[in-house]
C-alpha cells in the first residue's frame, strides 16, 4: 500500500478551520469540498491517460486524455457524499458510484446496506472518498467490495485518518494495489472510536445534525 499524506499550508491552513468546533455547518461543507479538490491532484497522480492527436491553432501535436474505461468515483454515504463535488470539479469525466456502509450492531461488522456501482468493475481504477479513517472497518470494507467486484486499483481519500487505521487498512489490502492519501495523520483513536484530534463527526457537522 502506498500512503501519502499531504504536506502543504493550505491544506493545513483549511484542516485548522475544518477542526475547530465553533465553524458552521455550510463553511465545514465548502471546506470539505475544497480540501478535496486538493488532495484529488495528489490521489489522480496515476490516473491512466491514452495518447491523443490534436490540432492547436498553429500545428498538430500530441497530448493525453484520460482513458477509458473511465474511472470510477465512489463517495461512501453519508460523509463521503461531502467530498463528492470536490472531486468531480478535477476530474468531470469520472463516473460516479455510491456505497453505504454501517456498523451491524450485533457482530460489530461493516456491513453494505446500498450499493449503485456497475456491475463489472474490471480494469477500471476507482477512487473512494471517506473523510475519517478511524478504525479502518468501513474502508476497509468498501475496498473489499471494489476488488471484489474485479477493480484494477483503488486510491482512497481521506481528511484525516488515525495510526490505527491506516495500520488496519495496511494489514488487509496485503499486496493488492492501492493507495491511500490523507490530509492529514492525527495522533490516534479514543476510547469511542474518534480520531484525536480531529474534527468530531464529520456527518454531523457536514449536515448540521448536532
Ligand atoms: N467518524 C467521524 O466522523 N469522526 C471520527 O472522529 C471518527 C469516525
Amino acid at each position: 500500500m502506498r500512503l501519502h499524506v499531504a504536506d502543504h499550508p493550505l491544506i493545513t491552513h483549511k484542516l485548522t478551520v475544518l477542526r475547530d468546533k465553533s465553524t458552521p455547518s455550510p463553511v465545514f461543507r465548502q471546506l470539505t469540498e475544497e480540501l478535496m479538490t486538493l488532495l484529488a491532484y495528489e490521489a489522480t497522480r496515476n490516473v491512466r491517460v491514452a495518447p491523443v492527436e490534436i490540432e492547436t491553432p498553429v500545428t498538430t501535436t500530441t497530448g493525453v486524455k484520460i482513458s477509458d474505461p473511465r474511472p470510477l468515483v465512489v463517495p461512501i454515504l453519508r460523509a463521503g457524499l461531502g467530498m463528492l463535488e470536490g472531486m468531480t470539479k478535477l476530474v468531470p469525466t469520472a463516473e460516479v458510484g455510491f456505497l453505504g456502509m454501517a456498523r451491524d450492531e450485533e457482530t460489530f461488522e461493516p456491513v453494505t446496506y446500498a450499493e449503485r456501482l456497475p456491475d463489472d468493475l474490471s480494469d477500471r481504477q476507482c477512487f473512494v472518498l471517506d473523510p475519517m479513517l478511524a478504525t479502518g472497518g468501513s474502508l476497509g470494507a468498501a475496498i473489499e467490495f471494489l476488488f471484489q467486484r474485479g477493480a484494477q486499483d483503488v486510491t482512497a481519500v481521506c481528511l484525516l485518518g488515525s495510526p490505527e487505521g491506516v495500520n488496519a487498512i495496511q494489514k488487509q489490502v496485503d499486496g493488492r494495489d492501492v493507495t491511500l492519501v490523507l490530509g492529514a495523520l492525527d495522533e490516534r483513536l479514543n476510547e469511542k472510536g474518534y480520531i484525536v484530534p480531529g474534527l468530531g463527526d464529520a456527518g454531523d457537522r457536514l449536515y448540521g445534525t448536532v
